[in-house]
């Protein structure tokens, strides 16, 4: 398939062109670069043989996205292009609803204008909220989101479950990540956060660099196996692979589905310091410090969709998503250059 990868250049986006490539499908990039860079393209290139077509382009920009659609001809539409920073949305929600949103609506009218009609979408366990026990299943409702962020999500699985309802010939797959981390294990393609990262394996990936002195861990009264909190980490190349057979599933259906895309088993936040520390051979300083707002306990996945949807598993554990996240690291101490 000839496939439009939205914001292809960043952390999953470009993972994901690689997997693409290495099936065999074509992929045209769009990325406006705000939070990744043009050497991403030489290193798809160097992991699948192929360089991929690139448009730095907005897609807040309607014209100079239509310019995209006017040159290709597309199969399918695999759309990551979106802001993440869960705090930071908080603090500017307007940039998050207009870029997630607006720019979304951007690309769902010039799909339905392009009779393109298959889409995958980037979503979010995040969308479950506090409301449910775990593990999450695809079929609880929404849950109350706790930031702007996250209601983007929910907002962009509404409208396409709409647009659904309205064509009968649109096939939209709705990805529920859970938590990707982890680089591809050729050291040489990875997430690259910007300042002092929020999550989790980012944090510590710069403990055991040195860039930072201690992990905080936040918060140690938690009714799980030591405490902390237990989240569902999945590997990015996994995470990729799910998008590989997301994309033919849509030439089986219509409607919108909704996916699960995790490993189905929890880790607490010391024993993902625990695997760190053994891919890393150092031992890692911690400190406890109070609970971050809007985290919740216990978040994994329900997987039993998305094997037999998708006929996906994951196959990479923990110490593995630790060792390439750590090769990562080492490889690339000032980033993608
Ligand atoms: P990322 O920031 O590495 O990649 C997103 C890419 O989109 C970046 O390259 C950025 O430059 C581009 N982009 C942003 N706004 C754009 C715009 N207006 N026009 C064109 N390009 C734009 O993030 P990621 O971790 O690869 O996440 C990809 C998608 O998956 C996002 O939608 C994110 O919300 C979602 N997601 C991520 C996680 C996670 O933990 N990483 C979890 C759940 C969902
Ligand atoms: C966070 C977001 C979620 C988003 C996801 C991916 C919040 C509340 N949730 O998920 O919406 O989809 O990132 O971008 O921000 N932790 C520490 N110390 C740290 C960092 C994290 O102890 O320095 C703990 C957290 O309290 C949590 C676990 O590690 O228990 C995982 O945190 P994180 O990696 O930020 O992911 P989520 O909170 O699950």
């Amino acid at each position: 398939m000839k496939i439009l990868v939205t914001g292809g250049t960043g952390y999953i986006g470009s993972h994901t062109a690689v997997e693409l490539l290495s099936s065999g499908h074509e992929v045209i990039i769009v990325d406006n670069l705000y939070n990744s860079n043009i050497h991403v393209l030489d290193r798809i290139e160097k992991l699948s043989g192929i360089k991929p077509k690139f448009y730095e382009v907005d897609i807040l920009d309607y014209d100079k996205l239509e310019e995209v659609f006017k040159e290709n001809t597309f199969d399918a539409v695999i759309h990551f292009a979106g802001l993440k920073a869960v705090g930071e949305s908080c603090i500017i929600p307007l940039r998050y609803y207009e870029n997630n949103i607006s720019g979304s609506l951007n690309l769902y009218k010039l799909m339905q204008k392009y009779g393109v009609n298959k889409i995958v979408f980037s979503s979010s366990a995040t969308v479950y909220g506090d409301n449910y026990p775990v593990p999450f299943k695809e079929e609880y409702g929404y849950g109350d989101t706790t930031n702007p962020y996250g209601t983007t999500k929910k907002f962009n699985e509404i409208i396409l479950s709409d647009l659904c309802k309205a064509d009968e010939n649109l096939s939209c797959v709705l990805l529920r990540y859970f938590n990707p981390i982890g680089s591809h294990e050729s050291g040489i393609l990875g997430e690259v956060p910007n300042g002092i990262p929020n999550n989790l394996v980012p944090y510590i990936a710069k403990v055991a660099s040195g860039e930072l002195d201690h992990l905080r861990v936040f918060g140690d009264d938690y009714d799980t196996v030591d405490g902390t909190g237990v989240r569902d980490y999945i590997h990015v190349v996994d995470l990729a692979k799910a998008h590989v057979k997301a994309i033919e599933y849509c030439t089986k259906f219509k409607g919108a589905d909704v996916i699960n895309v995790g490993s189905g088993k929890g880790y607490s936040v010391l024993e993902v310091l625990h695997a760190y520390e053994k891919a890393c051979g150092k031992t890692l300083p911690y400190k406890i410090y109070p609970r971050r707002p809007g985290d919740i306990a216990t978040c994994y996945a329900d997987v039993e969709k998305a094997k037999r949807v998708l006929d996906f598993e994951v196959e990479r554990d923990i110490n593995k998503m630790c060792e390439d996240s750590y090769r990562f690291t080492v490889m690339n101490p000032n980033g993608i250059e």
